[in-house]
């Protein structure tokens, strides 16, 4: 089946619920401050922020919190149509590779919006994590 594109509105909801999420951010130790949004094939949007910790490689990202609420939320079954993600810098920001892989776990068809090098970019989660790792 041919996959379904966001609508420029969609994403500009999108885009607003991560701008409303990254207000949020724990960022003490970078001050980078990072917002992300997910929209469930369902229609549903949650967003999340980085949470930082003075034990550094605890942080959790902005990608990664709102898709843990969102499972926290509904349970197991959700399924990842789009993501944004955006930050308080206007910088490029592409998801880590740790959230590229649980982006992938519960959206292996997802469409990624992110702010690239030359500006506004979108990819699908496989062009961002080839051969993603699944074990069934
Ligand atoms: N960060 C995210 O939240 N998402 C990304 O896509 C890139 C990086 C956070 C982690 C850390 O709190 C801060 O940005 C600096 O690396």
């Amino acid at each position: 089946m041919p996959k379904k594109m966001v609508s420029s509105g969609v994403r500009k909801k999108l885009e607003r619920a991560a701008a409303k999420g990254m207000k949020n951010a724990y960022a003490p130790y970078s001050n980078f401050r990072v917002g992300a949004a997910i929209l469930l094939t369902n229609g549903k949007i949650f967003s999340g922020c980085n949470v930082e910790n003075a034990s550094y490689g605890m942080t959790n990202c902005a990608e990664r919190t709102a898709i843990f609420s969102a499972v926290a939320e509904l349970g197991p079954k959700i399924e990842i149509e789009a993501v944004v993600v955006t930050n308080d810098h206007g910088v490029a920001c592409s998801p880590c590779g740790a959230c590229r892989q649980v982006i992938y776990e519960f959206g292996p068809d997802a469409t990624v919006f992110f702010q690239g090098p030359a500006g506004a970019k979108q990819a699908h989660i496989t062009e961002l994590l080839p051969e993603g790792f699944r074990l069934k």
